[in-house]
């Protein structure tokens, strides 16, 4: 609307509200709420009803600035009415919901009541009437209409749930927004109001589960006093209609219960499950169930006794099945010592060869949880072929909110548009359309129940995951599993309006930042289902791209001097195209029809196969590196064009972080060309990769102090090469002189940032400093090299022919002041 003012929050915010801000709204929008009632009346008594009426009045007053009064019977005036449908129903039989409402789901309608004009927000459950409160808040923060409203919204699947990989001493595995929400020390931890504030998160957009504890579990957490702590976590979820579940380690019977046996057939092993479980029911009685990583990664599992999955599971299923109850046994089984010089060995086959011939053997309360593709949460696969596999058996897709090899939070990388693509695909089992949305929820094959589950892993900081624009893939998750028919361009505008306020500008500059950061990530990372060529033996960050090859993990791309790819096809290859349903197959099978991007994830080619772009492969992971690079700066860019429409610190802490990883994006491209270069032979037509004309290699500048190293792997330095300031020196220098025409530059300096020291660096033009800077991040590193790398960026220098530019580095810890090289652009100003 032109003209309208828009509200730009005048105080700091912190985040930790995240998309429920109910942030004042702007007179425009306060106008058409005007005549919304001024009480709200609860019908029925529960914490869920309690936290969905004090959800009501806290948002009211946020935005509206006024506080609804609490009413308890039918309406004197005016009023927002909540209740289940029973006992809406019991207060004025003529109101009827219109159809069939499953759990969870709620209808919002204005009605007349007894002459007064009520607005109801109504469900078969309590928790639906929350799940109402919410959605009518979220149309008000986006501005939309209410009046006159009839609405019904039912969820896709029963099962939306998220998984936390929290240690028990509070570290939280591939976790990067801080410290544990549950855990500290062994125990969970006594303030729990961060938990409660993430379950009214979760229930804002529909999740109605939370597993708190890494997979790789710890089996203290069945033990008899670790229960009522437990319970204290369930108790802060319960208002919010999260109910818990816990990952277990399967041999717990032995470890914690002193057996001497945890063999699923064993009568004891089983008696001792049911007994656990009953004791878990006495203190949690809305418990959900269990998560299970098992025979996998060195996790102990049913094949110590060669027993099956199905009878690992069945075990823990039956103990659970009185109490209703859940078992989530993980698809993710795979020998990580494969032989990896056996061209037919391939990790990717592994979960369907497991679970595929155990189909209908599991009981009716176990759920498969299958991660969306079957290696590990790359950056592209093709979508698990297991989904079509089960059609006896329930199941559940995995997906990963944290950004475990998607750039953990330091980069912007908004997932829905991939989560939608696997959702979409469309497996064609049993000869018809089977969408894997429909596939996981249970539609396809009449399953009892089936969903959604996300590796969310916030943590204690503020803004929960560690990148205020990540949230929005919590968000997104959340959105998806109650409705996978939902666009990523709307969920990028909802969260967007309901986080940074109705701004038009502001709206469309960062949904069109998520909605093409996925893309840019996967352009500067791994090219054509080649996986994400991190380093997968450490961090999972930082370019690694041999790392996967030559050893177990079975994350091969079988790069050589002629070619890349893996053939998996069943003509040549591994065999695991043969998993697919025939038309999926068919696909996959021939080189024609394999779509670019997963090209390289089926097939074996030389360098020089052209694509269906027309484009070689060689010169297309070329071209991507760069684009990337490029895209991700411009990323920089678009932010920078809201700096007067934000908060000012999120507005900082987010620039700083997209900065950073435009820095980082060029490392990436850097490493990937200069691996691929050296390896294929073939030179980058376009002239760029191995040549970098504004490029000063600290190790061909004067040095005092500093000497050169090599950097491992030799493509995450510059040439190979860096410099270090090795003890006992405690400072030392490296200069060179600048020889091009006078004008303004903006010099880049490429620095190792460790996390075992903070280097002080100066920046000196002749003898005037011109910047400092202490290298303090704490990337995922201990030496230099792709996950350390760091750029510093200094703007606007109007430099001279024969200035000398020097820097200062002081070493500290292990951390040796190192240095990469300076980059200078001439740049107007
Ligand atoms: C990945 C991840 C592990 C995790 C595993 C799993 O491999 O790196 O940290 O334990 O997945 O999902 O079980």
């Amino acid at each position: 609307m032109m003209g309208a003012v828009h509200a730009v929050p005048l105080h700091a915010e912190t985040g930790d509200d995240a998309w429920l801000r109910y942030a004042p709204l702007d007179a425009v929008a306060r106008k058409k709420y005007e005549s919304l009632p001024a009480s709200v009346l609860t019908l029925g008594d529960s914490p869920v009803l309690g936290a969905a009426q004090g959800e009501l009045i806290r948002g009211v007053r946020g935005m509206m600035g006024r506080t609804l009064r609490e009413g308890k019977s039918l309406p004197q005036e005016n009023a927002f009415v909540l209740g289940t449908l029973a006992e809406l129903h019991k207060a004025d039989p003529a109101l009827r919901a219109p159809g069939d409402l499953r759990e969870d789901s709620f209808w919002l309608t204005t009605v007349r009541v007894h002459g007064f004009a009520c607005l109801i927000i109504t469900s078969p459950t309590d928790r639906g009437v929350l799940y109402g409160v919410f959605a009518l808040l979220a149309k008000m923060a986006r501005n939309e209409t209410v009046a006159s409203l009839n609405e019904v919204q039912q969820p896709f699947a029963p099962i939306r749930w998220v998984n936390q990989w929290d240690n028990l001493n509070g570290s939280i595995e591939r976790g990067y927004g801080g410290r544990s929400i549950f855990f500290d020390a062994g125990s969970v931890r006594s303030d729990l109001t961060r938990a409660g504030d993430y379950a009214r998160l979760l229930a804002s957009v529909g999740i109605n589960g939370c597993a708190i504890n890494n997979v790789n579990a710890d089996s203290r957490i069945l033990k008899d006093d670790f229960l009522p702590q437990l319970a204290r976590i369930a108790d802060v979820f319960r208002p919010w209609g999260v109910r818990l579940a816990i990952a277990i380690d399967v041999s717990s019977p032995k470890v914690i219960g002193g057996l001497d046996t945890f063999d699923p057939l064993d009568p004891g092993v089983s008696d001792w499950w049911r007994k656990k479980v009953d004791e878990i029911y006495q203190q949690i009685p809305d418990f959900a169930g269990f998560i299970v990583k098992a025979d996998s990664e060195g996790r102990l599992g049913p094949s110590t006794y060669g027993r099956t999955p199905a009878d690992a599971a069945n075990v823990i299923a039956r103990a659970l099945k009185p109490h209703g109850g859940l078992v989530f046994y993980r698809a993710f089984v795979y020998n990580h010592h494969l032989d990896w010089r056996n061209p037919k060995n391939d990790r990717a086959r592994a979960a369907y060869d497991i679970f595929h011939p155990l189909d209908g053997k599991f009981d009716d309360n176990v759920v498969i949880q299958i991660k969306y593709g079957p290696i590990d949460f790359q950056v592209r696969e093709p979508v698990s072929p297991l989904f079509g596999g089960l059609r006896s058996t329930n199941e559940a897709i995995e997906l990963q909110i944290t950004q475990e090899y998607l750039g953990q939070q330091r980069h912007l990388c908004f997932l829905p548009p991939m989560w939608k693509e696997t959702l979409d695909f469309d497996l064609h089992a049993a000869g018809r359309s089977t969408p894997v949305k429909d596939l996981v929820a249970g539609k396809s094959f009449h399953r009892p129940t089936g969903g959604f589950v996300g590796v969310a892993n916030v943590g204690l900081d503020a803004d929960w995951l560690g990148h205020p624009l990540a949230l929005a893939n919590l968000y997104g998750f959340g959105r998806l599993a109650w409705n996978p028919n939902l666009s990523s361009g709307t969920i990028a505008n909802e969260w967007t309006r309901m986080t940074f306020g109705n701004n038009p500008t502001v709206v469309r500059t960062i949904s069109a930042m998520q909605l093409a950061s996925w893309r840019i990530y996967e352009n500067y990372t791994g090219p054509l289902g080649a996986g994400t060529l991190t380093n997968i033996l450490g961090s999972h960050y930082g370019p690694g791209v041999e790392s996967s090859e030559r050893n177990g993990w079975g994350q091969w791309h079988r790069a050589d001097h002629q070619g890349i790819g893996m053939d998996r096809t069943v003509a040549t290859g591994t065999g695991y195209v043969g998993q697919y349903p025939a038309p999926v197959a068919g696909k996959y099978e021939s080189l024609k029809s394999t779509p670019d991007e997963l090209l390289l994830f089926f097939h074996h080619v030389p360098y020089t196969y052209v694509l269906h772009s027309g484009k070689t492969v060689i010169q297309y992971i070329y071209d991507s590196h760069y684009e990337g690079a490029q895209q991700a700066q411009g990323l920089v860019g678009q932010w920078e064009s809201l700096k007067n429409d934000l908060d000012d610190e999120v507005y900082a802490a987010v620039l700083a972080r997209l900065q950073y990883q435009a820095g980082h994006a060029i490392v990436w491209r850097d490493a990937v060309c200069n691996w691929f270069l050296r390896m294929s032979g073939i030179p980058d037509a376009k002239g760029r990769v191995g040549h970098y004309p504004n490029r000063i290699e600290a190790e061909g500048m004067q040095l005092q102090g500093y000497a050169p190293f090599d950097v491992i792997p030799q493509e995450t330095g510059s040439g190979g090469k860096g410099i270090e300031c090795a003890p006992p020196l405690q400072h030392c220098d490296a200069s060179f002189r600048f020889d091009r025409a006078a004008g303004w530059y903006e010099l880049d300096v490429e620095y190792f940032d460790q996390i075992n020291g903070e280097s002080k660096f100066r920046l000196f033009v002749g003898n005037q400093q011109v910047d400092e800077w202490v290298a303090d991040d704490h990337l995922p590193a201990i030496k230099p090299g792709g996950d350390s790398s760091t750029r510093r960026r200094i703007t606007g220098l109007a430099l001279r022919p024969g200035d000398e530019i020097r820097i200062e580095g002081f070493p500290d810890g292990k951390e040796l002041a190192p240095l990469d090289y300076v980059e200078v652009f001439a740049r107007s100003q």
